[in-house]
């Protein structure tokens, strides 16, 4: 990446938590409060990661979990996370910001905590990945992020501030879902990478203060250019992450480093979270009989 880009870039590989994702970070905050409160039950709206995450701290806690998530639209290994968690997983047809607005409201009919980032618990435990790299590296010029409903750039923020560290907050959306970028809601977001269909982020104004503040941007890339990014990852850096997490990738691939001299570009999933998309976008495997002749020409041919 560094040779590539002309800069020093880092990768904070965040497919490394224990569920797989950032969102580990908030949500251990966000359920632990839950459990203070006196709550027994949790609900999120999710892409995925947010749903596998939640149902594995209510599992730990005691507490049950229900995720609702866009039917058809959430990576393998995030529902099948989900399941094995126990959560009561709701395949909604709907997309990402309908099921945030549906789970907002049950939340205030019901006593039940609402995990997504709308809850300041999760931001709070999210802001220690800022923490972590100015810990690790002092200063910085820039971080990548990719951005969806916009709470781990405003927690990525928050963090730095606090740090009294500034780096320029550049945040990638994709294409077909960068409400951010346009200015306006997207009604029907589309792309390849997931996690990141959202049309209306929470956490909107947040993020639009956290870019002017640290006189960052968010702009957006395409599908193709997130593809390409996630395959040069893995192909070149050895590191598998999910799509959507190779968005800031994409973008510093696209734009350079312009003059910061040291980058770093937030990995938020592991690749693993999605092996279809993996596997449609990969080679294909060499099929061969069991002897040597045979696996010769299969290794060597
Ligand atoms: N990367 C991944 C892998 C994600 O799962 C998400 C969000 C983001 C980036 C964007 O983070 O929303 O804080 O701007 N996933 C949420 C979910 C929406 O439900 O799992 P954000």
């Amino acid at each position: 990446m560094s040779e590539r880009v002309g800069a020093e870039v880092w990768l904070k590989l965040e497919g490394a938590n224990p569920t797989g994702s950032f969102k580990d970070r908030g949500m251990t905050c966000a359920v632990s409060a839950a459990v203070r409160e006196g709550a027994e039950a949790v609900i999120c709206a999710s892409t995925g990661n947010t749903a596998a995450s939640a149902a594995a701290y209510a599992a730990r806690a005691g507490l049950t979990g229900a995720v609702i998530v866009p039917e058809g639209k959430i990576a393998t290994g995030k529902l099948a996370q989900a399941l094995m968690h126990g959560a009561r997983v709701i395949a909604l047809r709907g997309n990402f910001d309908e099921a945030l607005a549906l789970v907002r409201e049950l939340a205030q009919r019901h006593p039940i905590a609402l995990v997504n980032s709308v809850n300041a618990f999760r931001l709070e435990g999210q802001k220690t990945a800022a923490f972590e790299l100015v810990d690790e590296l002092g200063e910085l010029d820039a971080l990548c992020i990719p951005v969806g409903n916009a709470g781990n750039i405003t927690a990525y923020w928050k963090g730095f501030e606090e740090s009294g560290v500034r780096p320029r907050m550049l945040g990638w959306q994709a294409e077909g879902a960068a409400p951010l970028v346009h200015g306006a809601p997207v009604e029907q977001p589309e792309t390849v990478a997931s996690a990141i269909r959202i049309g209306n982020p929470a956490r909107w104004e947040e993020a639009m203060g956290a870019m002017a503040a640290s006189h960052g941007a968010i702009r957006a890339v395409s599908d193709a250019e997130i593809l390409d990014a996630y395959r040069f990852l893995a192909a070149h850096e050895g590191v598998f992450c999910e799509p959507a997490s190779a968005a800031g990738v994409a973008g510093l691939l696209k734009h350079g480093a312009e003059d910061a001299g040291r980058v770093v570009c937030v990995l938020t999933g592991h690749g693993l979270k999605d092996p279809q998309t993996a596997l449609a976008r990969a080679g294909s495997v060499v099929p061969c009989e069991p002897d040597l002749p045979a696996v010769e020409q299969a290794v060597l041919g």
